[in-house]
């Protein structure tokens, strides 16, 4: 399911396959050279045959050596020798690397260390080791025949000082761990993950890495007034749940970070029931809730010295005699009231129990909430960026920032007060979709959960496109991305790691 281990190492063993680094004038890194030489020049001489260019920067091309103790030479092309490379890059890199070689039944050594001499960033053979991990993750748990294609076991890169790359990379190996559970728990079916067995799961992952769990049912969210949410529950058999993750890795005095995530384990739509077109995929409507417990994860796993709250607010939304109906009114935990006038934008009414439970109870410096919100960001934004809403520039910069640093994608979107009027009910304090001359569906969504944080520093972040591939992307295989732990995980380190 992932690759066995990367490895790092200052010598080259015998019959090992080697991944070469070649710049787009058609030099070889450093390492590689040095290689060439001790092997009469068959890189080279295959480089020329070959007509090889290593401008595209993440191109492999392989051939078998004629003689000496290695089995594959494959050249990895490295762009411009003078170009910096971003942490991002550098993964981009070990994940092509790894496309590259992962059939090879051999061990594979990677040689393009003097890629070191020009990156922007601290440990580079980690960075490259990291986008190979994260690119060898797959998921074929329910295919009775596994792909037996894929061989390689070990990844090892050549470093001269192998002692700091392994350090480092132990790190990054526990943001893979995070990236990997969110992966996994957004790629289960929904007859699978359900907010009963989400919650389960949370507890059993975390609970052992010194996260505090607490499961809240129906009768506790009644008693909180969490209208709103058990609304869009109350057609399904399948109960909801509000799992509540705390770890108090900082100081007690440091107000926590909260996180909260949509966890809508299958939208049907309810009674406002979509069509059945890929009505399938609406199995990933959980991904926010499965974000917030990768990232939960990584935080733990790497002890980081930050209180940080996760919420996943979970439930699944399914017409039946006892769904709500359009034009129900309920009053939410806020004691704002809110009109269903579609059933099928049910993410904001579950969204505005769990920011206002969060922000009540926690009084968080700052709230983020991931959710496969709606289908108008997809538009907007395609698969390649996820909106990004907030109500506060410096929170929002601060998340672009390490969206630049991690290579994942969010573009600011607009908010105003055009948009806010858009959701004003005629018999509630709102609606939960906006009036028809009100287009912009994605900002009248972001309008509605700003009512629910009551003035907090705040960034709502619409992962509807990202959350899943349907084609191969750089550091990962079609299906669930982890979008959002690497993101978020980068932007506590930045901005609350002291
Ligand atoms: N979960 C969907 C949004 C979605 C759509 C996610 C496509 C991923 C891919 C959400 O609950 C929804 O149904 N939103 C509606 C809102 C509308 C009724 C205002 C939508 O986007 O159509
Ligand atoms: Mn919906
Ligand atoms: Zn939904």
């Amino acid at each position: 399911m992932v690759m066995d281990n990367v490895l790092f190492t200052d010598k080259l063993a015998k019959n090992c396959s080697v991944v070469a680094g070649v710049y787009s004038d058609g030099s070889l890194s450093s390492s590689a050279q040095k290689i060439d030489e001790n092997f009469g020049g068959i890189i080279s001489r295959n480089l020329k045959k070959l007509n090889f260019v290593g401008k595209t920067l993440f191109k492999t091309c392989s051939f078998v050596a004629d003689h000496g103790d290695y089995n594959h030479f494959i050249l990895a092309g490295l762009g411009e020798s003078d170009k910096k490379f971003t942490k991002f890059e550098l993964e981009k890199l070990g994940a092509a690397i790894y496309s590259g070689v992962s059939k090879l039944d051999t061990d594979v050594v990677v040689a393009v260390e003097d890629v070191d001499l020009r990156a922007s960033c601290d440990c580079v053979p980690a960075f490259i080791g990291f986008g190979a991990l994260l690119k060898s993750w797959n998921f074929e748990k329910y295919k009775s025949k596994k792909d037996e294609s894929i061989k390689l076991k070990n990844l090892s890169l050549l470093t001269a000082d192998a002692k700091i790359a392994e350090e480092y990379f132990a790190k990054l190996r526990k943001i893979a761990d995070g990236i990997f559970l969110t992966r996994l728990v957004v790629s289960e079916p929904a007859n699978v993950i359900y907010p009963e067995s989400l919650a389960a799961m949370a507890k059993n992952e975390l609970s052992p890495l010194g996260v505090e769990v607490e499961i809240l049912e129906t009768a506790e969210m009644k008693k909180l007034g969490m209208n709103a949410l058990l609304a869009v529950a109350q057609g399904s058999e399948n109960k909801p749940r509000l799992a509540v993750l705390r770890w108090n890795g900082g100081k007690k005095s440091e107000s926590p970070v909260a996180f909260v995530g949509k966890g809508v384990t299958f939208d049907s739509g309810g009674i406002s029931l979509k069509p059945g077109d890929n009505m399938h995929e609406m199995r990933y409507d959980m991904a926010g809730s499965g974000t917030v417990l990768g990232l939960l994860k990584a935080v733990a796993l790497n002890k980081l010295p930050v209180n940080v709250i996760g919420l996943m607010a979970m439930a699944e939304n399914m017409p039946s005699g006892s769904a709500q109906r359009p034009g129900d009114v309920v009053k939410s935990m806020s004691g704002q009231t809110i009109e269903t006038l579609n059933t099928d934008a049910e993410g904001r009414m579950i969204l505005a129990d769990a920011l206002w439970y969060a922000q009540d109870r926690f009084n968080p410096a700052a709230i983020i909430d991931l959710a496969t919100l709606t289908g108008a960001i997809v538009v907007a934004l395609g698969h390649e960026f996820a909106g990004l809403f907030s109500n506060c520039d410096e929170l929002a910069d601060q998340i672009v920032k390490s969206s630049v640093a991690t290579g994942e994608k969010v573009w600011r979107m607009p908010m105003s007060e055009h948009f806010d009027e858009g959701i004003n009910s005629d018999v509630a304090d709102m609606q939960n979709i906006g009036k028809p001359n009100v287009r912009g569906s994605s900002i009248t969504a972001a309008q509605f959960l700003k009512r629910f944080v009551n003035d907090k520093k705040w960034a709502h972040i619409d992962i509807a496109g990202v959350e899943t591939s349907v084609n191969d992307l750089f550091i990962c295989s079609k299906g669930a991305t982890g979008f959002g732990v690497h993101l978020l995980y980068d932007f506590l380190c930045e901005n609350y790691v002291k």
